[in-house]
């Protein structure tokens, strides 16, 4: 990319470490990811990126789960990181693909013990009929990998969203907001623009 080219990702990364330094703000990657039904219905919930960079943001999921059937039927989603401290939203907008296996390995192998369990005991987004159903399942498969390492489940992996378009708001007085927007224009392009607020 040259040097004066529009870099959204510049941007993001000098935020998204002010966000991560900052006392008042307990998880940076957190972040409200959006999907859509075939039909367009929309449904939103809170997830965790673990990596971003140019290639995309990714975050790990049950594949049997709501967002990961909705992305199944419509790979398109966006995400809306608020920073309230920082008075700073950043929207994120693309298509959505898997990561590869080996990635998701090498994510699991790194969650502590108990979240690898927990991946293989919840049918995440099922109805579930009690806690008691679920303290069952967690020690029945506790008690299945007691002598061996907990791998991946085959139902449980990561989505990359690919941004096209990304959007960095901050809040201004008298809600006359700053709104800079960015749209992919190329392989490593962008376009950007400001945005009334
Ligand atoms: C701060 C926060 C972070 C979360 N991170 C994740 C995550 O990384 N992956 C995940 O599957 N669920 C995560 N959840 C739970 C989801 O919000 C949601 O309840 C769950 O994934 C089921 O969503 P679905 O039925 O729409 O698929 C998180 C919840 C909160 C509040």
């Amino acid at each position: 990319m040259a040097k004066d080219a529009a870099d959204p990702f510049a941007t993001f990364v000098a935020w998204y470490r002010e966000a991560q330094g900052h006392a008042d703000i307990p998880d940076a990657s957190a972040v409200n990811l959006a999907t859509a039904s075939p039909g367009g219905a929309p449904s939103n919930r809170m997830v965790l990126i673990k990596e971003f960079g140019p290639a995309g943001f990714v975050f790990y999921t049950n594949l049997s789960s709501r967002k990961a059937e909705e992305l199944k039927a419509n790979p398109l989603a966006s995400l809306c990181f608020y920073w309230a401290p920082l008075g700073r939203q950043v929207r994120i907008e693309g298509p959505v693909s898997h990561v590869g296996d080996s990635e998701a390995d090498s994510y699991f192998a790194t969650r502590p013990i108990d979240s690898r369990i927990g991946a293989w005991a919840s049918r995440q987004s099922e109805e579930l009929v009690s806690r008691t159903e679920l303290a069952g399942r967690i020690a029945r498969t506790a008690a299945r990998f007691a002598a061996g390492e907990v791998h991946r489940p085959p139902f449980w992996s990561g989505f990359r969203l690919t941004p096209d378009r990304m959007e960095f708001w901050t809040n201004r007085s008298g809600r006359l907001h700053d709104r800079v927007g960015f749209e992919r224009i190329g392989a490593d392009r962008w376009r950007r623009f400001l945005i009334y607020p």
